[in-house]
């Protein structure tokens, strides 16, 4: 890949950026400073940006703590996008959300660049988990445990069997292996309740890292990593 273009794709930067960096001396190549964009950079190649190493992955995978009032998309014309509010640092072409929260729910979003893992762990045939804290008006029949087990009924659609453990008055943690639209909602709408906070805690073995604070990112962990990577070779 020409050297102009590979600062460009792991800084996020314009060509003109990258093309600005290299006549200013400020990239080194295995060692050596070099002033010509069009050097051809190989996989092995070391990189180096104001002494950063700028290491090339094909894939990113960002946790973000999603924040009420954006919307799961990557463009959208009326309101803010997960992809908007991302951290500079993590930006990159080619991110979106992997799957969706409503605007008004928060909680764990993974961005990433890296479609058949999108496609794999949204796959019903995964039934990868996700879990959710909620907090509701209303008060839960008495076999709600057995009714989220048995599969709630949504009118057209019979939900798959859920778990859920009330917590406190009007506080539930539900566990849930498939993500239709504003599932969790309409499953405690159909028990005559209304949710008024929800929060994602969980998707399959990734935790929401409660040291993050809304509207913050970070990358997921080589172990978290491992784990995605288990979700695609299934
Ligand atoms: N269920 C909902 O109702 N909304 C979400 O954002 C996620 C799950």
């Amino acid at each position: 890949m020409r050297l102009d273009k590979f600062i460009c794709e792991i800084e996020n930067c314009t060509r003109k950026e990258a093309k600005d960096y290299i006549k200013k001396g400020l990239i080194s190549v295995n060692g050596n400073k070099t002033k010509d964009a069009g050097f051809n950079v190989e996989e092995e190649s070391k990189v180096f940006l104001k002494g950063k190493e700028l290491k090339y992955t094909a894939f990113s995978y960002i946790m973000l703590y999603k924040p009420k009032g954006v919307v799961s998309a990557v463009k959208d014309d009326k309101d803010k996008t997960v992809i908007d509010i991302l951290p500079q640092k993590y930006k990159r072409r080619g991110l979106f959300p992997v799957g969706r929260l409503d605007k008004d729910t928060t909680g764990l979003l993974i961005i990433s660049n890296d479609g058949a893992f999108a496609h794999n762990s949204l796959s019903p045939t995964k039934h990868v988990e996700k879990e959710y804290g909620v907090t509701y008006q209303g008060t839960l029949p008495e076999n709600a445990e057995e009714e989220f087990l048995k599969g709630i009924d949504l009118g057209e659609y019979i939900c798959k069997s859920a778990k859920i453990e009330v917590l406190a008055e009007n506080k539930a943690k539900v566990t849930l292996s498939e993500g239709k639209f504003h599932q969790v909602k309409r499953m405690f709408e159909a028990l005559g309740c209304k949710v008024t906070e929800l929060k994602r805690l969980r998707f399959g073995k990734i935790l929401l890292d409660e040291s993050l604070k809304e509207g913050e990112a970070r990358y997921l962990t080589e172990c978290e990593v491992k784990y995605i990577q288990s979700l695609k070779g299934e």
